[in-house]
C-alpha cells in the first residue's frame, strides 16, 4: 500500500490503479538477447508499484518514494532527451505507447520500490513495466506479452538512451510464479519451466556486492558493437545463427583475439541455456546445474571481461563454501552474484561470502533469497 499512500499524500486524493511489476535475476544467459540469442530469467518478489489516476489535461505528475522531487512533464517533452534522471523512465514509456499509436492521456503517478538500484536486478525495467500496466490500465489499452516489453525496451533504447535488449522487460512482464521463463530472444517465443527449487531443498542465494558500476553504459554498448561486428564480419544476421559445431570455423575467420572471445562466450553461453532448460525440464541435478553457472561465470570473467573483483570473489567464495555454482547475473560491472546452494547451508554460505569480502577489504555484500515470482500484474 505505499504507493497509493505515497499518492494520497502527493495528490490528496485516491488512486484508481495499482499495477506491480517485478525486478528479476538472470539464472543464465548472459548479454545473449542482443545476438537474438536464449535466457532463462525469473522474477522476483522484489517489485515497484506505481499508482495513478487520470487527470484531464496531456500532463504527467510523477512522485517516489524516498525521493523528494516531483516531475511534471507534457506532450512538448516527449522527445527523447527532454526529460532526465529517474523520471526519463517514465517519460520514455508514455512517448513509447504514444509513438505506437495509444491512447494514452494525463496522469498523477506515484512509485514505490523494493528493487535495489544498481544491483543488476533489473530496476529499470520494473520502472518502465510498472507505469506501463498502469497507464494501459487506466486508458484501457491491453498490450500482448511480446508488445508490452518491446515498447518498454524502446522507451529505454530510444528515449533513454540505453542499447539494452528484451530480457529485463520481457522478465518484468512475462514471468510466473514457480518457473523460470525460456525466451527466444528472436522469436519472442517462451516456455514457462517449472522452477520449483524448494522442493529439492534448494536455493537461489543472491549476494548483492554492491560494487559500483564502472563505465557501465560505454562498455555494455562496446560489447554489443564487438558482437554486431563480428557477426557481420562472418556474415550471420545475428550471433544466434552460430552453434557450437560451428565455433571453431569462425574463429579461425575472425580477426583478433578479442572480437574470438566476445563470440565464444556468446555462443557458449546460449548453449548453456539449452543445457539449463534441458536439465530443469529433467528435474533439477544440481551438480550439473551448478557446473553450467560457474562455466557461464567463467566465461563472463574471461571471454567477455564484464566481472570485477567483488564479483569474482562472490562467486569463488561461495563455491568454495560448498555452494554447487555461482555467477553474476544481469548486465556486469558489478552488481549481483547468485548462488545454487543447498537451503540447510545458504546462511553458511552467506556468512563465507562476508567474511571473504571482509577479508579483502571489500564493503560487506547483501545477501538474500531468490524465490521464482509472478510477473508483472494489475493490484486493484
Ligand atoms: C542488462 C540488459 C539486458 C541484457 C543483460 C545482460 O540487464 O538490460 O538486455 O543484455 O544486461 O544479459
Amino acid at each position: 500500500m505505499r504507493a497509493a499512500e505515497s499518492f494520497i499524500s502527493a495528490y490528496g486524493r485516491v488512486p484508481t490503479v495499482r499495477w506491480t511489476a517485478p525486478g528479476r535475476v538472470n539464472l543464465i544467459g548472459e548479454h545473449t538477447d542482443y545476438n537474438d540469442g536464449f535466457v532463462l530469467p525469473f522474477a522476483l518478489p522484489h517489485d515497484i508499484v506505481a499508482a495513478a489516476a487520470k487527470v484531464p489535461n496531456p500532463v504527467w505528475t510523477v512522485v517516489s518514494e524516498g525521493v523528494d522531487e516531483r516531475v511534471t512533464f507534457t506532450v512538448d517533452d516527449l522527445e527523447p532527451g527532454k526529460v532526465e534522471g529517474w523520471a526519463a523512465y517514465v517519460a520514455g514509456v508514455v512517448w513509447a505507447l504514444r509513438e505506437a499509436g495509444h491512447e494514452i492521456g494525463g496522469a498523477d503517478l506515484a512509485l514505490a520500490s523494493d528493487v535495489p538500484v544498481g544491483s543488476g536486478l533489473s530496476s529499470s525495467a520494473a520502472l518502465e513495466c510498472s507505469v506501463m500496466g498502469a497507464l494501459c490500465e487506466l486508458y484501457g489499452v491491453a498490450l500482448d506479452e511480446e508488445t508490452g516489453p518491446k515498447l518498454a525496451q524502446r522507451a529505454e533504447n530510444a528515449y533513454v538512451g540505453a542499447p539494452t535488449g528484451i530480457l529485463d522487460q520481457s522478465a518484468s512482464i512475462r514471468c510466473r510464479e514457480g518457473h523460470a521463463l525460456f525466451l527466444d530472444c528472436r522469436t519472442g517465443e517462451a516456455e514457462h519451466v517449472p522452477f520449483d527449487l524448494a522442493a529439492h531443498g534448494l536455493s537461489v542465494l543472491i549476494i548483492d556486492t554492491r560494487a559500483p558500476h564502472r563505465h557501465v553504459d560505454g562498455e555494455y554498448a562496446a560489447r554489443r558493437a564487438d558482437c554486431e561486428k563480428a557477426a557481420e564480419a562472418l556474415g550471420l544476421r545475428a550471433l544466434r545463427d552460430l552453434t557450437l559445431d560451428g565455433l571453431d570455423g569462425a574463429l579461425a575467420r575472425l580477426d583478433g583475439d578479442v572480437a574470438r572471445r566476445r563470440v565464444r562466450h556468446v555462443v557458449t553461453e546460449n548453449q548453456r541455456v539449452l543445457h539449463t532448460v534441458g536439465l530443469l525440464r529433467a528435474g533439477i541435478e544440481p551438480h550439473r546445474l551448478g557446473e553450467l553457472l560457474t562455466e557461464s561465470h567463467a566465461s563472463m570473467r574471461d571471454d567477455y571481461e564484464i566481472t570485477v573483483g567483488e564479483v569474482d570473489l562472490a562467486a569463488s567464495a561461495a563455491v568454495e563454501a560448498g555452494a554447487y555454482g555461482a555467477r553474476m547475473t544481469g548486465g556486469g560491472f558489478g552488481g549481483c552474484v547468485i548462488a545454487l546452494c543447498e537451503t540447510a547451508r545458504s546462511a553458511e554460505i552467506a556468512a563465507a561470502v562476508h567474511k571473504a569480502f571482509v577479508d579483502a577489504g571489500y564493503t560487506p555484500p547483501a545477501t538474500f533469497p531468490a524465490v521464482a515470482s509472478a510477473g508483472s500484474r494489475v493490484l486493484g
